[in-house]
């Protein structure tokens, strides 16, 4: 098999630009075409980053593309990784990778019958901040964590996002937008979920875009907007987790994770760097050195270089293992794990009791510096 795989993207929306960005950072895959709904969106896209670009169509045809990225929106993700599968490319699609545990076995089915692999974003959780802390709590200086609140509430999508909607239509809403960030990071901290309890709610049935090109035009909302939820994890650890675009402001820190020894705060999942701190019980606190991991160091943000993005590290991580025939990070039955407990979350929110969860997964193995940093180029 060729030392760099061929990578395709669908869908050149928003964060398209993201990963064209930022995969030519890691070895072992080459963004070589990309396609849209729209071709001339995908050709716009194409000449922009000097990729060949078309309908969707044109790229599963391409004998230049081995792995797809499925940019698009939630609800036609599974439609359109079923096609990548079909024409006999791997999917490494992004959240949430399906929206009912049936596509997810349909999923699974058509993969196996075809040999292929599938992969699925979030890949944050790869980063330095969440990887020190993974090795915080394998260290057993925390000792065994047994509770924790996870808290990610805003005020919503339609003031920056230019295409909204799908934000606040089934497939949207916080938990399933926000909440793989999230879960994603549990799984990797404290392992798999065995039961949820939840109540749902939404603040307004309409959202007003205040984004352009669109502002002033209206929103009907169709999914909850605040998630109020209680994890039980198969360790035993219980977790809180709350989150909501219906709050204008709060000082509630992102993550934070109790054991009988310490405490941890762990910082937006959705990033890949930020402060992690560890408390002991006698409550003294030590900041962990976040930068010592290479996913951990800032190169984005303004000229100061505040924040560390390495999205496409999950794909990267990928491509690496089928070349080698191994298990990889940001994997299937992770994912699928992932969209259980976040679909469990709303349904325990519609009917008001528990739901357990029925599928599970291992946690990922840990992303240490050495193996990351020989990941980059
Ligand atoms: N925008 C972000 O910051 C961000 C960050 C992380 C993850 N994501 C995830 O990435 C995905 C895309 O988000 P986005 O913000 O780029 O959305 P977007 O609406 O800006 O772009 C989606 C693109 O997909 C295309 N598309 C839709 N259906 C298609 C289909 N059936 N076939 C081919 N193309 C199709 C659309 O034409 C559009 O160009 C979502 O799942 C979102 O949750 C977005």
């Amino acid at each position: 098999m060729s030392e760099v795989l061929g990578v395709g993207i669908i869908g050149c929306g928003n964060i398209s630009k993201t990963y064209f960005e930022l995969a030519p950072l890691f070895k072992g895959i080459e963004v070589r075409y990309c396609a849209d709904l729209y071709a001339d969106v995908a050709r716009a896209r194409a000449s922009e980053y000097g990729v060949m670009g078309g309908t969707v169509d044109m790229l599963l045809a391409s004998n230049d593309v081995d792995i797809v990225v499925n940019l698009t929106v939630p609800d036609a993700h599974w439609p359109v990784s079923r096609d990548i599968l079909s024409a006999g490319k791997h999917v490494y699609s992004e959240k949430p990778l399906v929206l009912s545990l049936e596509d997810g076995k349909a999923m699974q089915a058509l993969a196996a019958e075809k040999g292929l692999r599938v992969g699925s974003a979030p890949d944050t959780f790869l980063g330095g901040a969440h990887q020190a802390a993974r090795a915080a709590i394998d260290s057993g200086e925390l000792g065994k964590i047994t509770s924790g609140t996870c808290q990610v509430m805003s005020h919503g999508m339609e003031a920056w996002h230019p295409n909204p909607d799908f934000f606040f239509k089934p497939g949207g809403g916080p938990v399933l937008d926000m909440g793989p960030y999230y879960i994603a990071n549990l799984i990797n901290l404290i392992g798999p979920v065995k039961r949820v309890a939840a109540l749902t709610s939404m603040a307004t049935p309409t959202r007003t875009i205040s984004s352009q090109p669109r502002a002033g035009e209206e929103i009907t909302v169709e999914t909850p907007t605040t998630i109020q939820a209680l994890l039980e994890f198969q360790s035993g650890a219980t977790i809180t987790f709350i989150a909501s675009w219906d709050v204008c402001a709060h000082r509630h820190h992102p993550m934070e994770l109790y054991g009988t020894e310490g405490s941890i705060y762990v910082p937006d999942p959705n990033f890949f760097g930020g402060s992690v701190t560890v408390v002991d019980q006698t409550g003294e606190a030590k900041e962990l050195d976040v930068a010592a991991h290479p996913l951990g160091q800032c190169n984005q943000g303004d000229a100061e270089n505040r924040f560390a993005n390495y999205r496409t590290a999950g794909l990267a991580d990928m491509a690496q293992a089928i070349r080698e025939g191994r298990d990889f990070r940001c994997s299937f039955d992770r994912a699928v794990h992932a969209v259980d407990v976040m679909m469990s979350i709303l349904k325990s929110g519609e009917t008001g009791s528990f739901v357990e969860i029925v599928t599970t997964c291992t946690r990922p193995e840990a992303f240490g510096a050495d193996e990351a940093g020989a990941l980059l180029k």
